[in-house]
């Protein structure tokens, strides 16, 4: 292995994810663990140079005082009380913490600051060979950031022991199911199963115009396809899946409470019985992207905005029909195509466009012509709980408005949505 660790061991404080941030920052690998982690499975985990217990106020959870075993106390490798309260209280400036942490990592534990994604990757292909063995993997490549970057490491550390599933359920961007085939069969040299499921969404979505239920079709009929190829296969022991690390905070620790459940199209069959295979466990997003650079994806894969599991089926408004959705796909491509040669690509968080169930009158060669109007939304936002709308250009907008009413069919206007959250979300439904 070569990266050295420093462990977290959590006591109940809601700082663990910032504390091993700052521990990266210093170019050394953090991983966060359960208090009552035994001396069997610490001994189990690479290069582990020191440890730190990071206790919440009074290390209390649910009204119960928690703590590690004495065993941790007692075993050869450096520990840190970094307690919010007590004699020697944890420092709450940012430079004097930063002061603290490098004693106790460089000073007292001899760590090496040889936390990079050269190192990370090769880590994880040697945690993975060892994990996998000879068997087989399978994993659902929707071709988002997480599980794009999954399959590149996966490729890397067993090549063709790994089989990736590409579901096209018909509500992905222009050239993105086309983009996964070009990647990971042409150019890595994948085994890649594409399925083409785009009408029996969209039969099943006919005729729904309720969002969460529009929602509920897309995250079952995902598994229901994923679950039938599975079945097709021979031999598969291992799920790869694209967990990174805020989906574990957000899904809750032992000493911390979920903050919202995981809902993504991805949650796979629970009777489907395979170990976990999570290399990316433990990055933060913009650690993901890094790796995923490193691996050799293209930039439009690993920097790309967030994109919304039921995809464009929540941006074509009420019930889905074809001749909508391609609208909402070709415009949205037109947006994208013209953010791109703008300089706005990388600078705005999330843009956009969504298409109502509502016609309005126009004029298309010199006769009225009821048509749908297309509305654009580009925002920023740092935790999407709130988020602002970019100021964009007006004659950007026009010049897009005018792209999109011309090349677009069955569209007459474009509309900018002015609405910062709250009071609106970010998508429409
Ligand atoms: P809202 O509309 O709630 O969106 O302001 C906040 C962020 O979440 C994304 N979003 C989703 N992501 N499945 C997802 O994976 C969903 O059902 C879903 N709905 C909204 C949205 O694109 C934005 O980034």
């Amino acid at each position: 292995m070569k990266q050295d660790m420093i462990l977290i061991l959590d006591l109940g404080s809601a700082q663990n994810a910032q504390l091993a941030r700052e521990i990266r920052a210093l170019g050394v690998y953090s991983e966060i663990h359960p208090h009552d982690i035994t001396l069997e499975e610490l001994h189990a985990l690479p290069n582990v140079k020191g440890i730190i217990l990071n206790g919440g106020p009074n290390r209390v959870v649910d009204g119960v005082g928690i703590d590690v075993s004495k065993d941790i106390y007692n075993c050869e490798v450096p520990v840190l009380l970094a307690d919010h309260k007590g004699d020697a209280p944890w420092p709450e400036d940012p430079e004097a913490r930063k002061q603290a942490l490098s004693n106790f990592i460089f000073g007292v534990c001899g760590a090496q600051a040889n936390w990079n994604m050269d190192n990370f990757i090769a880590d994880q292909i040697e945690l993975i060979r060892r994990q996998v063995g000879d068997k087989k993997v399978l994993l659902a490549l929707s071709g988002g950031v997480d599980s794009s970057v999954v399959a590149a490491l996966l490729i890397r550390a067993i090549g063709k022991q790994l089989t990736c599933v590409h579901v096209n359920h018909g509500l992905l961007r222009k050239g993105e199911p086309e983009q996964v085939v070009q990647v990971f069969r042409h150019e890595m040299d994948a085994n890649l199963i594409y399925v083409d499921a785009v009408d029996r969404f969209l039969d099943k979505l006919a005729g729904v115009s309720d969002p969460e239920r529009k929602r509920k079709i897309i995250g079952e009929e995902f598994i229901r396809v994923f679950d039938e190829e599975a079945r097709k296969l021979e031999g598969i022991s291992f799920l790869g899946q694209g967990t990174i690390y805020p989906d574990i905070i957000e899904s809750g620790t032992k000493t911390v409470k979920a903050v919202k459940s995981h809902h993504n199209v991805g949650g796979l069959p629970e009777d489907l019985d395979f170990e976990l295979v999570e290399p990316l466990k433990m990055l933060f997003k913009d650690e993901v992207r890094a790796c995923g650079k490193a691996l050799g994806l293209p930039d439009n894969m690993v920097y790309r905005q967030p994109f919304p599991g039921p995809g464009l089926g929540v941006r074509c408004l009420g019930a889905i029909t074809r001749d909508r959705l391609e609208a909402v796909r070709e415009s949205d491509a037109i947006l994208r195509e013209e953010f791109a040669k703008n300089g706005l690509e990388g600078k705005v968080w999330q843009y956009f466009t969504i298409i109502p169930d509502v016609k309005s009158v126009g004029v298309r060669d010199g006769k009225r012509a009821d048509e749908w109007p297309v509305v654009i939304r580009a925002v920023n936002t740092v935790d999407a709980m709130t988020a602002t709308v970019e100021n964009v250009p007006f004659e950007l907008l026009q010049h897009i408005t005018d792209r999109i009413t011309h090349e677009v069919k069955g569209v007459n206007r474009v509309l900018y949505d002015l609405t910062p959250k709250p009071t609106g979300t970010i998508e429409w439904e």
